[in-house]
């Protein structure tokens, strides 16, 4: 059962109400273990919750060049790693929480404002067709989220089914938006929401031997009518309010099922 959390977010804007209703604390400097030179943009903060698990949170920082948030998988996958790797203390992480906004189906029961546990997460912008290989499996990517060692993927569902949220799947590209063969792909991967990151946490997860829980606030309706750019623009402001509610939720379950069990 989790005790130390490591929660993942790309956007600051989506983390702020969060690490304000976790009372996290910023940490001036991620202390470095290793020998590594690189200038690394990830924001860092810690905290506990309920004095029972300790949390520690990592936003993608901005863009230096841009001034933007580093969304999408690059940052993503080295955020993860540089997390699992550099930050965390003498106790290993027991489990990744990737909190973020989404693109949500209308098909697959999404309106805006929606919450996603997504079961499983698969790329859908990795086209890598060579007949007589395994590279298009390989492209997809698909890595079943669970919740511990033991790969407690029906965790996710009591967690998902006790808070009245959504299931199935998470597709990760790196666009906002998407083509017709995204949609495609999108499809056959069986996908609730869509996002910039999930796949690509939960794959680096998979390589650690951690658990991967995403939490994901649907923004945008992928199937509608609108630019995504436009319904997100308009709805990221409650999307963080929601993630601020329903972080908390998940970790309070996850703290009385370890609770339960001692
Ligand atoms: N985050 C919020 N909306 C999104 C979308 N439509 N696609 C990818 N990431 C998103």
């Amino acid at each position: 059962m989790p005790k130390h959390i490591l929660i993942l977010m790309a956007m600051s804007a989506e983390a702020s109400p969060l690490i304000s209703r976790l009372s996290l604390t910023a940490v001036a400097q991620a202390p470095a273990t290793s020998s590594s030179t690189f200038s690394l943009p990830y924001e860092t903060y810690t905290g506990s919750f309920t004095n029972s698990m300790s949390i520690t949170l990592l936003t993608s920082g901005k863009c230096a060049t841009h001034g933007v948030d580093n969304v999408g998988t690059l940052h993503a996958g080295l955020m993860t790693m540089y997390a699992l790797r550099e930050v965390q203390g003498s106790d290993k992480y027991d489990l990744v929480l990737n909190a973020g906004t989404c693109g949500g189906f209308i098909s697959k029961g999404c309106s805006i404002g929606s919450v996603c546990i997504p079961e499983h997460a698969a790329f859908h912008d990795r086209r890598i067709t060579i007949p007589g290989t395994p590279f298009e499996a390989y492209g997809d990517g698909k890595t079943h989220c669970h919740t511990g060692e033991s790969g407690n993927v029906t965790q996710i569902s009591s967690i998902r089914e006790s808070l009245n949220y959504l299931g199935g799947g998470v597709t990760t590209g790196d666009s906002l938006d998407h083509t017709a063969e995204d949609m495609l792909k999108m499809m056959a991967n069986g996908s609730t929401v869509k996002d910039m990151e999930g796949a690509a946490i939960a794959k680096v997860c998979e390589l650690a031997g951690i658990g991967y829980l995403g939490v994901k606030v649907v923004t945008d309706l992928v199937d509608g009518e609108r630019p995504a750019f436009e319904e997100f623009l308009e709805n990221l402001g409650t999307a963080a309010k929601s993630l601020e509610e329903a972080v908390p939720k998940i970790l309070e379950f996850l703290d009385k099922e370890e609770k339960a069990q001692a």
